[in-house]
């Protein structure tokens, strides 16, 4: 498979617009309160009849400071207190939902994100892990994709060496930028030294697949100041690195209202920065292997989209299968059989509803098949750039060109404006494509257009 990726500015203005991520489809939008904790246990025991291994997410909401850019659902204190209940309503969840869930099913994956995970002392990461290897079936094998979001200033050597103990084995580090003065602007001091203590200490405790967080188009940022900062990524060559376009939406997060209108980069001048970013990481050797990630050729994830077997889920690429995601904690999602469900958002109501003996159910969506269809199409675009007609119809009974011909009408639009090549059995997206391949998926989405909804642009 053709692994190159192509910049040209005037397609990527014409394509443009918002767009949703697709860590999932139906999008997290689509979410419904009409989903009740009943419709949720229904499809968990669908989810045992059919099997397979389980991936499972854990939420810790907790930062110390606030970072003015951020998206993610977070909750700042410095009074570390807060974490007691909130942990403790999390192991009841987990004995409830283990309670639930057939035993025998291995967990292939798992995840600590936030808000900052390692805001949790030693004590109780250890005891998290203990209570989750109580319920669910853990690896002690090493060979699952057990995975840890860092924040460099809340963590030190001894906290990766303590995390790999647990059966931590893959770990992301938040970088942002180096620049002092885009720091400042979003009240996130970190060193290069703290920073790349930590990416050393990975590699000595045998984590594998390090990756960095970056984000493009922050307050300050020119051309020369971020390539500064990719400079100082290159040398200290991470396996994979993040690299992804500030999602700049004050309405919606209040935190990104301290941001000076002025400071914001020009959206000619973050393109001019996400063409500088392709340059130099493609020439240092990483390949795109899509949706602002990057990963050395010899990377799991890259190695797993040669082979047709890269995944996509609400933490982005993977290389473990399809399995099915159990969220804990507050807002997290999990997909379970037919069905994605997400928790309550909000601390006390979520502890509330433990305490009274239930699950934390907040919202869902049930996918029929149409929606299933269509999630597979999107998958198989947004992991592997290509799309083979004949899978699908051998797996959904349909016939593509029949069910999709008004979406092939509109592909035969890209197509002439070269995105993508449209040929007898498939869908092959060109290298100007890649960057768009939100746009390209945002044609099979039958939500999209039913109403107009509140995205992010694409670049
Ligand atoms: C939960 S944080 C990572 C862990 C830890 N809290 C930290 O900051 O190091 C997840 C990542 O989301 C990204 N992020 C947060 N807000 C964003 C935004 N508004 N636009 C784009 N990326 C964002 C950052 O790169 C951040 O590292
Ligand atoms: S970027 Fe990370 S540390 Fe900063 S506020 Fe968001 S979740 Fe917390």
């Amino acid at each position: 498979m053709q692994q190159s990726i192509k910049f040209d500015i005037d397609l990527i203005n014409r394509y443009n617009k918002a767009g949703p991520r697709y860590t999932s489809y139906p999008t997290a939008l689509e979410l419904s309160e009409r989903f009740t904790e009943q419709d949720y246990r229904q499809q968990i025991a669908l989810s045992n009849e059919r099997g397979g291994p389980l991936s499972l997410y854990f939420h810790i909401p907790f930062c110390d400071t606030v970072c003015f850019y951020c998206a993610c659902n977070k909750i700042i204190t410095k009074n570390r207190k807060h974490a007691v209940p909130y942990l403790q309503s999390m192991f009841q969840e987990i004995e409830r939902q283990g309670a639930l869930f057939d035993k025998t099913r291995v967990v292939d994956q798992l995840h600590w994100g936030g808000g900052t995970p390692t805001y949790l002392n030693k004590e109780q990461m250890k005891e998290l892990m203990d209570m989750t290897r109580q319920h669910f079936n853990l690896r002690d094998d090493d060979k699952g994709e057990y995975s840890i979001e860092i924040d460099p200033r809340e963590a030190d050597a001894g906290t990766l060496a303590y995390l790999r103990e647990l059966g931590f084995n893959r770990v992301s580090l938040g970088v942002q930028d180096f620049d002092p003065a885009v720091q400042k602007a979003v009240n996130r001091l970190q060193s290069e030294e703290e920073t790349f203590a930590l990416l050393d200490a990975a590699r000595k405790e045998g984590f594998r697949s390090t990756n960095l967080d970056l984000i493009y188009g922050l307050p300050l940022q020119t051309v020369k100041s971020f390539s500064k900062t990719l400079d100082i990524v290159i040398a200290a060559s991470p396996e994979r690195l993040s690299v992804f376009n500030y999602a700049h939406m004050p309405s919606l997060f209040k935190v990104q209202r301290q941001i000076k209108d002025e400071d914001m980069p020009s959206a000619e001048l973050k393109l001019e920065i996400l063409q500088m970013v392709i340059q130099r990481l493609i020439a240092a050797g990483y390949v795109y292997v899509g949706m602002d990630h990057f990963a050395k050729p010899s990377d799991e994830l890259v190695i797993a989209q040669q082979n047709g077997q890269l995944y996509r889920n609400f933490q982005g690429y993977s290389t473990h299968s399809d399995c099915d995601m159990v969220g804990f904690g507050i807002t997290s999602i999990g997909r379970v059989a037919d069905s994605y469900v997400q928790n309550i958002k909000e601390l006390a109501p979520y502890g509330e509803a433990i305490e009274k003996g239930g699950l934390a159910v907040f919202k869902g969506f049930t996918l029929d098949d149409d929606d299933k269809l269509r999630r597979a199409v999107i998958n198989g675009l947004i992991c592997h750039f290509e799309l083979n007609f004949k899978v699908i119809e051998e797996q959904y009974s349909i016939n593509f060109k029949e069910y999709f011909a008004e979406q092939l009408i509109e592909l035969a639009v890209m197509q002439e404006d070269g995105l993508l090549d449209l040929l007898e059995g498939s869908i092959n997206v060109k290298p100007a494509g890649r960057l768009l391949i939100r746009n390209i998926c945002m044609v099979f989405d039958r939500y999209l257009n039913e109403k107009k909804k509140q995205f992010s642009k694409v670049i």
